[in-house]
């Protein structure tokens, strides 16, 4: 496995995803152990993209509990519709937040996180986990993140 990520020297998000998520998928192919896997997701997203905060909550029982991530501290268990990562599980669907501040009981693990953006992934009609991103920027996340995060939530489903 190749130590390094290989990175364009761009400010373009979308060449950054292009070149970074087939290393992700490779990186997790040969590693069977989920925890490793998501913690490198986080540390090779927070490295290539410079997020604010990258983590994953994984669905235990009936709340999320916070796994891998990069950045802050952060909360440690989210109830079922609760927050903007509550939400995502109870949908089962992608939520994009522009303003935390306007989104109905979101839920604060740090000031500074003004947007953010909050992926289920999900196995066989059921949400396993969460992958929650946040940053300092408002309105930092669209639906081009959308679109190449859910290639990323598509691989790491495949691995589960
Ligand atoms: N803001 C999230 C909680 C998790 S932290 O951002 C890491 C939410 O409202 O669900």
């Amino acid at each position: 496995m190749s130590e390094n990520l290989f990175l364009p020297d761009t400010n373009s998000r979308t060449e950054k995803y292009t070149a970074l998520i087939p290393q992700i998928e490779a990186l997790i192919s040969t590693e069977s152990d989920l925890i490793a896997n998501l913690a490198n997701v986080a540390a090779a997203l927070k490295e290539a993209m410079g997020f604010f905060w990258v983590g994953f909550y994984l669905v235990k029982h009936d709340e999320l509990v916070l796994g891998p991530f990069q950045g802050p501290i952060a909360c440690t268990r989210i109830k079922k519709g609760k927050g903007v990562c509550g939400t995502a599980w109870a949908e089962a669907k992608t939520i994009i937040v522009e303003d935390v501040d306007e989104f109905p009981g979101h839920i604060a693990c740090s000031s500074n996180s003004k947007s953010e953006i909050v992926l289920p992934v999900i196995k066989n009609g059921t949400v396993k986990l969460i992958l929650d991103i946040d940053s300092d920027q408002l309105a930092d996340f669209n639906e081009e993140d959308q679109a190449h995060l859910e290639r990323l939530t598509k691989i790491i489903e495949d691995r589960l």
